[in-house]
């Protein structure tokens, strides 16, 4: 399965993809009653933005993503620590991953930004019987993408990306309040218990994190060959020109499905 996450994508995700703030994991940690007892899933982990962080307050993680290089990244971010394992492995292998762990073995299965790449519907069912009472499944958002952004920045950079690549920039990746929606309704179809908390943070962006951001979100096949970046970097910085500070306002959104005994 290629999503356009490998190789060098995987490298700029790392670096300049922000992770989640504190009070992101003690909601987590909350809303499950996390304990030093638990393991929880992280399925899309990426280069752990969550799996990280919720390793410190749980006993162990189990990140699980179908690109290996995403999970090369996080490995090599986790050197030393003991409580993260990585596994090859998308929505798809969750019933497999079932028949190995048992039943009720989950505390939590946290899906950050990569829901809309899976089968929501048949994933939701599938977990279920993992989860411990209590426990349940978080879906994850961090902000609007770079170029969808209501501010005169984020305008331009869409205006400049959408003449570079030749079309249309829109995908949301899940973070849309229809989206969310969606989600939230698929949950409680599933038998979850359904709720939702917001947070709020604000960042200001120098030009190259608006560049390294771009790049971290862009399939590998467009990114700009190594010869053409400079002069892809210095038309971002004209487009962009007299539109500084590169303020974000960044809604972190989570959506939590808590499980009941059946
Ligand atoms: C935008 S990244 C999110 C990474 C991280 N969870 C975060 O919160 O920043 C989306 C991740 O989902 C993974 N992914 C894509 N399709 C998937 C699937 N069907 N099942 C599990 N993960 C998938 C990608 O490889 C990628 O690492």
């Amino acid at each position: 399965m290629d999503l356009g996450f490998g190789g060098e994508v995987a490298g700029f995700y790392q670096r300049y993809r922000r992770g989640y703030p504190a009070e992101v994991i003690d909601g987590l940690v909350q809303a499950f009653e996390l304990t030093p007892d638990d393991v929880v899933l992280d399925l899309g982990c990426g280069t752990g933005q969550l799996a990280l962080p919720l390793a410190e307050r749980v006993r162990a993680v189990i990140g699980m993503d179908p690109e290996p290089d995403m999970l090369a990244e996080a490995r090599r971010v986790a050197a030393g620590r003991t409580n993260l394992s990585w596994m090859v492995g998308s929505d798809a292998d969750v019933p497999s991953l079932a028949t190995l762990l048992g039943k009720n073995c989950l505390a939590a299965v946290t899906i950050g930004q990569a829901l809309h790449w899976m089968d929501h519907d048949t994933l939701f069912h599938a977990l279920h019987p993992l989860l411990r009472t209590g426990g349940g499944v978080a879906v994850v958002t961090n902000g609007t993408p770079l170029w969808l952004q209501d501010s005169d920045w984020s305008r331009a950079l869409r205006r400049h990306l959408e003449l570079w690549l030749d079309s249309e920039v829109t995908a949301t990746c899940g973070t849309d309040d229809a989206s969310r929606h969606r989600y939230a309704e698929s949950l409680a179809a599933a038998g979850f218990t359904v709720s939702e908390t917001r947070y709020q943070y604000s960042d200001v962006l120098d030009l190259d994190r608006v560049i390294g951001g771009v790049y971290s979100a862009l399939p590998v096949n467009l990114l700009p060959p190594l010869e053409q970046r400079s002069y892809f970097a210095k038309q971002v910085g004209r487009a962009l020109e007299g539109h500084a500070p590169y303020a974000e306002k960044i809604d972190v959104t989570l959506l939590i499905g808590t499980s009941h005994p059946r």
